[in-house]
């Protein structure tokens, strides 16, 4: 029998719908050739939503969410509704309330596209970032107290339990055996100062690691470290696990390297539970509804949520669509750039797959 999966789609705000569109149309030319089926519900969270009524995202909604087999977003984000927000009540409520403890971001360079790094090409960059997604800074632990006095004292904790490090630890050594390229988990961390923290990740890194993944090579950076090498030698990483603000940091200077907002995808991730998968490109509020906005970032979502539903065949001739798409088609990833509108990269890429 046909395997039927429901996907529930929070299209969003600005060119979110517009990417979103491009990535259900080649997820179905996916599941056409390969002989699955695909249901999509809409739902219309955002900042468009919230001006209206005043509702961000409903609990019954969230508890809706929890039965979808995946969820698709877009971007959230509104030129009108103070930084947030939308980001807090969302995004983050989402990642959090479904437990979507990895974050994670592939970095890869497909063909034809334009890396600000100076004699790499897609060869030496090609790595996953694995960030934990539940912990750090972002639990909201902290205060302030003697608001608006001189002595005002603001404090946001960085937050770790050993069980969260241990299943983002876990994840990561199986997600590196899989991947079966060098076979590398680098830690990425802070040992030098953040002596609490860290000691509890890297404790938990090397134990884990000698008892269950003696296969695995074990590195070790520091993220002021890593920053750099992550510019002058891609091509030393395979996969690369850290906190949530490390990660947050460091999955944008990996998107830059691949060509930016265009084309970086995202997925929120709850191994045994509902996944989340996003663009990481943002709103872009300017180009709303102008049709010269690059989908392939979406379009990627799209094959990590379809590989991550098990339908790897299907993922993977999304990925090689796209990469004869940006070897052969595309003139830049730039909205506007492309030589191509939205959908006709989309239809681009759908008819290859
Ligand atoms: C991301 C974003 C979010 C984060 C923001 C929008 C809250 O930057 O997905 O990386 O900090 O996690
Ligand atoms: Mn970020």
């Amino acid at each position: 029998m046909n395997k039927k999966y429901n996907i529930a789609v929070i299209p969003g705000d600005g060119t979110g719908p517009e990417v979103v569109r491009e990535g259900k149309k080649v997820i179905r030319a996916a599941a056409s050739r390969f002989g699955f089926s695909i249901n999509f519900e809409e739902y219309d969270f955002g900042g468009d939503r919230y001006l209206k009524t005043g509702e961000i995202l409903p609990d019954s909604a969230v508890e809706e969410l929890k039965k979808y087999d995946s969820i698709f977003l877009g971007a959230i984000g509104h030129p009108d509704v103070k930084p947030g927000i939308l980001e807090k009540g969302i995004l983050l409520r989402l990642r959090f309330e479904l437990d979507q403890y990895v974050n994670l971001s592939p970095v890869k360079l497909y063909p034809g596209v334009d890396t600000p790094l100076k004699d790499k090409g897609p060869e030496h960059i090609d790595y996953v970032v694995i960030r934990e997604n539940s912990g750090d800074v972002y639990t909201g632990s902290g205060g302030v107290t003697m608001k608006g006095t001189p002595n005002e004292i603001a404090i946001q904790n960085m937050v770790y339990s050993r069980m969260q490090v241990d299943r983002c630890l876990k994840y990561a050594f199986e997600y590196t055996r899989k991947r079966n390229k060098t076979k590398t988990l680098a830690l990425c961390g802070k040992t030098n100062v953040l002596t609490y923290v860290f000691d509890l990740w890297e404790r938990a890194f090397n134990e884990i690691g000698e008892k269950s993944y003696p296969d695995i090579k074990r590195d070790y950076y520091h993220v002021d470290a890593i920053s750099m090498w992550m510019i002058k030698n891609p091509e030393w990483f395979d996969v690369v696990v850290t906190s949530n603000m490390f990660g947050d940091i460091i999955t944008d200077l990996g998107a830059i390297t691949q060509g930016g907002m265009g084309v970086a995808a995202g997925g929120n991730i709850n191994p045994d539970g509902v996944s989340m998968f996003e663009p990481i490109g943002g709103s872009a509020p300017k180009y709303t509804g102008q049709n010269v906005i690059n989908p392939i970032a979406a379009i990627s979502c799209g094959a990590m949520m379809l590989n991550h539903l098990g339908e790897e065949k299907a993922a993977d001739a999304i990925e090689n669509a796209i990469m004869d798409v940006t070897a052969n088609k595309l003139k830049d990833m730039g909205a506007g750039r492309m030589g191509y509108s939205t959908s006709e990269v989309g239809d681009l890429v759908a008819e290859r797959v």
